[in-house]
């Protein structure tokens, strides 16, 4: 399996995995021959990637931190839960409900990552489209448990993190929908309207017994900045709570490799490059550093470049060093297709770069 660009797409490609519509609802099943009509739908969807199935790749699995079945379980519930919360004036009652609910959630997302037997690795999926809030608040929950669990953490302490994670942006979820929705860049006063989700949520939050009161802080703090520059208190580094710290790593990340109407998502080296500008300002130094080192900057089936001028497709990632994949070299410098691809283990041949992330000239 291999990521293509969507605008690369040709009739009788084999789609290799799901597509979500906006709402985390299947779309596209796998398996599916790209026609036409197929391609023009997915032009329209604002995604960046999808990933195919073709004859030099075939065995190249994406890895995915839970099962396919628990995401949509997940996508569903967070769905209902927040719908139902969208859709009611007053939340007492339901939500004492919903807790059970998510906490049922978060036993079974753990259950999954933690059953996994090697070092954890952040894989970005590069096939969701636009942002939607539910998908959202599945990858900031999972990307902050795996780094959770990096960072050393008890189960007990990463359940209440992973919890802050999942519902740190609930408040929005009280706001009107056209402005959470509002196609386009916001205004100062709808800024500081979004702004308010982060009081609200706390405030939703705060006096559930299903919900660790640090869990409504992380959505109170999620937005707060090491150098006082964050909202709603303009909090600085020591007096925010450092499992909010985690996820306005995790939130901002997702946020930037996630497409928005005003600007196209961006790749995983490039986000972790615009957030290591904020190290030590607006990121925790230390925390950034672990989330570098974690996170899978060129994940299984992206096409890149190398130093050497041939063009390959990651086929394995390590997790110990992420940032040195195994490529499997698909054509030579000269932009000749090779018959008999072969591998280069970044982890060994330490001359070789990855110098740009690209098509092959095939396509
Ligand atoms: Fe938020």
């Amino acid at each position: 399996m291999r990521l293509i660009p969507v605008n690369l797409l040709k009739p009788g490609m084999t789609l290799g995995k799901k597509i979500y519509n906006n709402d985390g609802l299947i779309l596209l099943a796998e398996g599916v021959k790209l026609t036409d009509t197929i391609i023009r739908r997915l032009s329209v969807l604002n995604l960046s990637y999808v990933y195919i199935e073709d004859k030099k790749t075939e065995d190249i699995v994406i890895p995915e931190l839970i099962s396919e079945e628990t995401k949509l379980e997940a996508i569903g519930s967070i769905r209902a839960g927040f719908k139902n919360l969208e859709e009611r004036s007053t939340i007492k009652g339901s939500f004492l409900h919903l807790g059970k609910t998510f906490s049922g959630l978060m036993e079974t997302i753990m259950g999954e990552i933690f059953a996994v037997d090697e070092s954890m690795v952040l894989l970005t999926d590069m096939s969701t489209s636009d942002y939607n809030l539910y998908q959202h608040s599945l990858n900031v929950c999972l990307y902050s448990i795996v780094l959770g669990i990096s960072h050393g953490y008890s189960r007990d302490e990463i359940k209440v993190l992973g919890f802050g994670a999942l519902l740190h942006d609930i408040g929005k979820t009280r706001l009107p929908a056209a402005l959470i929705q509002k196609p386009g860049r916001l205004t100062d006063e709808e800024f500081r309207e979004i702004q308010k989700h982060a009081e609200i949520g706390f405030n939703m939050l705060k006096d559930e017994p299903n919900i660790p009161l640090v869990s409504a802080h992380c959505a109170l703090q999620h937005h707060e900045r090491l150098n006082g520059s964050g909202y709603p208190r303009g909090l600085k580094g020591p007096d925010i709570h450092e499992f909010a710290k985690w996820i306005a790593i995790t939130d901002s990340y997702d946020a930037m490799t996630t497409h928005r109407v005003y600007r196209p998502a961006m790749l995983p080296h490039q986000a972790v490059e615009v957030m290591y500008a904020g190290s030590g300002t607006l990121y925790e130094q230390s925390f950034l550093a672990l989330f570098r080192d974690r996170v899978a900057i060129y994940p299984p089936g992206m096409t890149v470049q190398l130093s050497t001028g041939e063009t390959g497709v990651v086929s394995r990632i390590h997790p110990d060093v992420p940032h040195r994949p195994v490529v499997r070299v698909l054509s030579s410098a000269a932009g000749e297709e090779l018959t008999q691809p072969y591998e280069i283990d970044m982890s060994e041949s330490l001359a070789v770069m990855i110098s740009s992330i690209g098509t092959t000239k095939q396509e």
